[in-house]
């Protein structure tokens, strides 16, 4: 039987719909980016998300439908993300996902966010199955997750204060680079100086021996740099790519050794900041020298999509798995952790 499932995600400041169908191929992926909208505020505004969404959401699905040539007699299921998130973002996603599956009499299922982006390089990579391990690199989250052979979710390590792609967009604005400041000092550092001759920034190490993040120290260390200097090209470049080099280094040195302790032989690598040069080079050559393997989604699927979400809701309807339509928006959800 072929399986048809709609995705929807609207966490954040994308409002996105996709259509995945025979063997998990993605038949559309459209995505509404409300970046211009935001850019102004230097970040994004819960509120002004939530009204994009509400606008965004009956085309975009429309669109979805309609690249993908499927009719809505031909839905088997209906995906939405339920959290992490914004709650009036996260809302508008979950109540469109309900009330179609609803009208149509088709199963509604609930998908975790960081569940979408740990499984996001399987859409282009058939054949990967647990155990792996997952690190999840976005503007919210920043975290080491083991699945084991029973796909349980087994939380490795977290951020313990901001989020890597937080980081890179909060030092972004401190060198007035734009919002989001990811791509921007991805690109600067390409033209970076070389190693010897760069600035070293400090690298965050959890005292207790735990395989946590914390990415607030570097964002303060490099406010308190630039406060002291000119902000001319060199020093932009030269601060833009030690930060990304101390972040690289610091995601990467966790996640190899959680990847030794766990024994495990395959590393997948998702979420906006896996769109990131640096991080997919060094990460994919350290797993090397340990035997492992990195498997990363290309950029469109790193970034929030509903790609991703129609990816792990379709696992789930094949298993005969559905949600309750009183399933309610969690904006604190985290994987692996039980309520
Ligand atoms: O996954 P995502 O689209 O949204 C969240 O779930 O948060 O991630 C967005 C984050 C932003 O912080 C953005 O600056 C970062 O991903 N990002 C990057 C790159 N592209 C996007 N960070 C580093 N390098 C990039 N190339
Ligand atoms: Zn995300």
């Amino acid at each position: 039987m072929v399986v048809i499932i709609l995705g929807i995600e609207s966490s954040c400041d994308d409002t996105s719909a996709a259509l995945l169908g025979e063997g998990g191929r993605v038949l559309s992926n459209i995505v509404s980016s409300q970046i211009e909208a935001h850019r102004k505020f230097g970040g994004v505004v819960p509120e002004i998300a939530s009204r994009h969404h509400i606008e965004a959401i009956s085309p975009i699905v429309e669109e979805a439908m309609n690249q993908a040539d499927v009719r809505y007699k031909d839905l088997n299921g209906v995906a939405a993300t339920y959290g992490p998130g914004l709650a009036g973002s996260l809302l508008v996603g979950l109540s469109f996902a309900k009330a179609l599956a609803y009208s149509l009499n088709i199963p509604f299922i609930g998908v975790d966010h960081i569940e979408g982006h740990l499984w996001s390089p399987c859409l282009e990579n058939e054949g990967i199955a647990p155990p792996f391990l997952g690190l999840v690199v976005s503007g919210g989250h920043s975290d080491i997750i083991y699945v084991d052979e029973e796909e349980r979710y087994i939380p490795i390590g977290r951020t313990r204060d901001d989020a890597a792609g937080e980081a890179f967009d909060k030092v972004a604005k401190v060198l007035n680079l734009g919002y989001p400041g990811g791509p921007a000092i991805d690109s600067i550092s390409q033209r970076r100086r070389p190693r010897g001759e760069r600035t070293r920034f400090p690298r965050a190490r959890m005292s207790d021996g735990s395989l946590d993040y914390s990415f607030s120290g570097i964002k303060t260390a490099v406010a308190t740099y630039v406060r002291e200097r000119k902000l001319d090209e060199s020093t932009v470049e030269d601060v833009a790519s030690s930060f990304q080099d101390a972040v690289v280094d610091m995601l990467v040195r966790n996640c190899i050794r959680a990847a030794e302790d766990t024994r495990a032989k395959t590393i997948l690598l998702g979420g906006g900041v896996a769109a990131n040069t640096q991080l997919r080079q060094t990460l994919e050559g350290r797993a090397k020298e340990i035997g492992a393997k990195v498997y990363y989604p290309s950029p469109k699927y790193c970034t929030d999509n509903a790609a991703m979400i129609a990816f792990v809701g379709r696992r789930r309807l094949m298993r005969g798995e559905k949600s309750p339509l009183n399933l309610k928006a969690e904006t604190t959800l985290r994987l692996g952790r039980k309520f």
